[in-house]
């Protein structure tokens, strides 16, 4: 005797829904604030760079460091080299801005960032995304955001920098406010660093044996911590760095001007 099943087919297709979510928190809410946030550092950032009040001694405003053309004045060269000579009539800062930039653009973090908050693709979990198509970053030209390994190079060299200018500002003016909030934020941007993810994988990311090698896998395992809170360090150092650059312009056009300044 033969015997028939009668269970129903299960038809394997996405569910037909017309409108573009059925989330019914603020969902949009992220998305707005990381806009904002981010286009208050950009719209900054165009200003400090053309702004010419980089440097009291002995601040020197991180947007504008290391300042190497011939127009920088005395104290603010690194280390008195000034390789570009007088034709580079441009602002200094201009001539460093693509390696933090650089960096941050193409950091994992603010990618996922700003693809949600400025391109919508898509803007939060289960909302439909406005485009037609997605190509990913498979493809030119998203596929550049690999060179995020050798824009960390630069970063550790920048970061080496502005740990420079805190230390010397230490040194000079131990009790000055600006020297604190100097060191603050050289702390924090070589957290935000060490913290890449380009950082952890040159660390011990390719090690098929941590026990061959203990000095990599202390370094991996910090790195790996530091790796954790990435989000919040890429915000808190992108704020610092704001912060910084804006208190040492304040203090060289004389608009804050105590004794301790
Ligand atoms: Fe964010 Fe490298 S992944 S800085």
């Amino acid at each position: 005797m033969t015997q028939t099943t009668s269970e129903p087919q299960v038809r394997r297709e996405r569910a037909r829904i017309t409108v573009r979510t059925l989330r019914s928190d603020r969902w949009w809410l992220a998305p707005l604030l990381t806009f904002l946030g981010l286009m208050s550092f950009l719209v900054y950032g165009v200003w400090a760079i053309i702004d010419g009040s980089y440097f009291v001694d002995p601040y020197i405003a991180p947007f504008s460091s290391p300042c190497l053309a011939t127009s920088c004045p005395e104290g603010a060269r690194f280390l008195g080299f000034a390789p570009f000579g007088d034709w580079y009539t441009l602002p200094p800062g201009l001539l460093i801005l693509g390696l933090p930039g650089g960096f941050r653009f193409t950091c994992y973090y603010y990618r996922k960032s700003y693809y949600r908050s400025f391109w919508l693709s898509p803007p939060a979990c289960a909302v439909q995304e406005p485009h037609g198509k997605y190509t990913g970053e498979g493809r030119f030209p998203l596929i550049l955001q690999n060179v995020h390994r050798y824009f960390f190079y630069a970063a550790i060299v920048i970061g080496l920098i502005l740990a420079y200018d805190a230390v010397l500002a230490l040194v000079h003016k131990p009790l000055g406010l600006g020297t604190w909030i100097l060191i603050a934020n050289a702390i924090l941007i070589n957290l935000y660093t060490l913290s890449c993810h380009s950082c952890r994988h040159i660390t011990a990311g390719r090690l098929n044996h941590f026990s061959r090698h203990p000095l990599r896998y202390k370094a991996w395992t910090f790195v790996s911590k530091l790796n954790a809170k990435h989000q919040p360090l890429a915000w808190a150092s992108m704020f610092s760095v704001m912060g910084a650059d804006l208190y040492v312009r304040l203090v060289a056009k004389g608009i804050i001007n105590f004794p301790y300044a």
